[in-house]
């Protein structure tokens, strides 16, 4: 299951994933918003952050226009680790080494295809475990206030 949202500068790139998703025949749920009226993207962070964080979804997808509101605010879900990024390699590491579990676009950043192409790569990379494991450990230690 992949839960999304965004807001309206990056709803257009939502709509080309959701695309890609429904072509795929991989699960989806679209917290909005739907149309291109200005909303708050706080809102649609914490949905789909939270629904990561209840393991609900497995991975989140946020736009905005920029994909950094949206990191900014998905970060602070504790289980949350939400990347924001541009590049085909970003998007490959940041699974392998980061275990990322929402990824953030901007609409002002990349156009659609490449915005499916970052999200196919995102959702088919997996995470490489091992010393990178440990280091991810250290990031949830830091969530409950231990010194790292
Ligand atoms: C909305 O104008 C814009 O601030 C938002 O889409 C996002 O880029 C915030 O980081």
């Amino acid at each position: 299951m992949i839960v999304l949202g965004c807001d309206h500068g990056g709803l257009k790139i939502k709509n080309a994933i959701i695309d890609y998703l429904k072509n795929s025949k991989i699960e989806y749920k679209d917290f909005g918003c739907y149309s291109a009226d200005s909303v708050d993207y706080p809102h649609y962070a914490f949905a789909v952050a939270n629904a990561v964080a209840k393991q609900e979804a497995q991975f989140g997808i946020l736009c905005c226009s920029t994909g950094l509101g949206m990191a900014i605010a998905a970060n602070k879900v504790d289980g949350v680790r939400a990347v924001t990024l541009a590049d085909e390699f970003s998007a490959q590491k940041t699974r392998e080494h980061n275990n990322a579990n929402v990824l953030c676009l901007g609409g002002k950043i990349v156009d659609d295809a490449k915005a499916v192409k970052l999200a196919s790569i995102f959702l088919n990379t997996q995470f490489e475990g091992g010393r990178h494991e440990r280091r991810v450990d250290m990031i949830s230690q830091i969530e409950e206030g231990k010194a790292v």
